[in-house]
């Protein structure tokens, strides 16, 4: 398909926000499954608040058309692809906590510990990230076995101490003692890049692809997920509340580590067109099937919301 005849990027990412989150909405609906003793209504409620409250479903889109570039369209994608919207909601619910960044909006509602209480949301954010697994190891998940596994240790990875979770570890004790410029570039490539780069190769996986074509995926993973937190932090410098329907300028009155508050927004916009050049470069060998991935790489970078 022509770029250029392609509808806006951002009504594709719409639509298929809605299948995903069709998907979201069924997972999280009271029906015990197999071997669950009782799915206590408030948990579920509080689960079904960190969920379904809008959010770009991005993770899930890079999901999707990374698997698409191989011809892996299909149910199994969207699971994966919902699986991991599963662990970045619970990240988005823990990071809020009074403890971490305590926030009270998040996508545009009160968050999860405001509209429930803090206990309620760390067990959220315990239930959907144990969820993620269960979903993708389900046999509802039409994969090899192999395949599952696969998936299921490279989310692992990708979420916990070597990734999200370290990055997020990492970041709070930047408050206190700032790293330089390669450290920050290291937890920023943790706390978001890794759940990125997984979604973009997860397609590659699923997709039974060779593994010269995962590591492309790979580093165009890494390329937009560290771009994606550059806009993040130009944002939280530049945005209004309004539009990103969570707090601004809370990173500079945090003391966070950001880029973007070290060189400041005209730097910033200059590296983000860098990266994206580089991961369109990376798509190069797929010619106009790498169309959509090239679009969603400007959209990371010149995002307003
Ligand atoms: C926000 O992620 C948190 C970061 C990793 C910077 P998104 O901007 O993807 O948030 P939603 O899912 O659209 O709300
Ligand atoms: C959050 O980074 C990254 C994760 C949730 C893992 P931020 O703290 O900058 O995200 P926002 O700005 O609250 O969405
Ligand atoms: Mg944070
Ligand atoms: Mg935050
Ligand atoms: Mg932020």
């Amino acid at each position: 398909m022509d770029e250029t005849t392609l509808p806006p990027f951002e009504s594709l990412l719409a639509l298929s926000a809605q299948t995903v989150e069709d998907l979201l909405r069924r997972l999280l609906d009271e029906r015990l499954r197999d071997g669950e003793i009782l799915r206590p209504s408030h948990l579920l409620a509080a689960m079904r608040h960190g969920v379904l409250n809008g959010g770009k479903r991005l993770r899930p889109f890079l999901v999707l058309e990374s698997a698409a570039l191989f011809d892996a369209q299909g149910m199994a994608a969207l699971r994966v692809a919902a699986a991991l919207e599963c662990v970045h909601c619970y990240s988005l619910i823990h990071d809020d906590l009074p403890a971490m960044d305590n926030d009270d909006l998040r996508r545009g509602q009160p968050t999860v510990h405001r509209a429930f209480d803090e206990a309620t949301a760390i067990l959220a954010g315990d239930g959907l990230l144990t969820y993620a697994f269960d979903i993708i190891a389900d046999e509802d998940t039409e994969l090899a076995p192999a395949i599952r596994a696969e998936l299921v240790l490279k989310l692992a990875r990708a979420a916990g101490i070597g990734g999200m979770a370290g990055g997020q570890a990492l970041d709070l004790l930047a408050e206190r003692k700032r790293p330089d410029e390669a450290g920050i570039v290291q937890l920023q490539a943790m706390k978001t890049g890794a759940l990125i780069r997984f979604a973009c190769e997860a397609g590659a996986i699923i997709g039974n692809a060779g593994a010269a074509d995962r590591e492309r995926l790979s580093s165009f993973g890494v390329a937009i997920g560290l771009a994606f937190q550059l806009a993040d932090d130009l944002l939280d410098l530049t945005a209004s509340a309004d539009t990103l329907g969570k707090a601004t300028g809370k990173d500079a009155a945090a003391g966070k580590a950001t880029l973007a508050a070290l060189h400041g927004a005209d730097w910033t916009r200059k590296q983000l067109a860098g990266l994206v050049a580089q991961a369109e470069d990376l798509l190069e060998p797929y010619g106009e099937k790498g169309a959509v991935l090239r679009q969603a790489a400007r959209f990371v970078a010149e995002r307003d919301h």
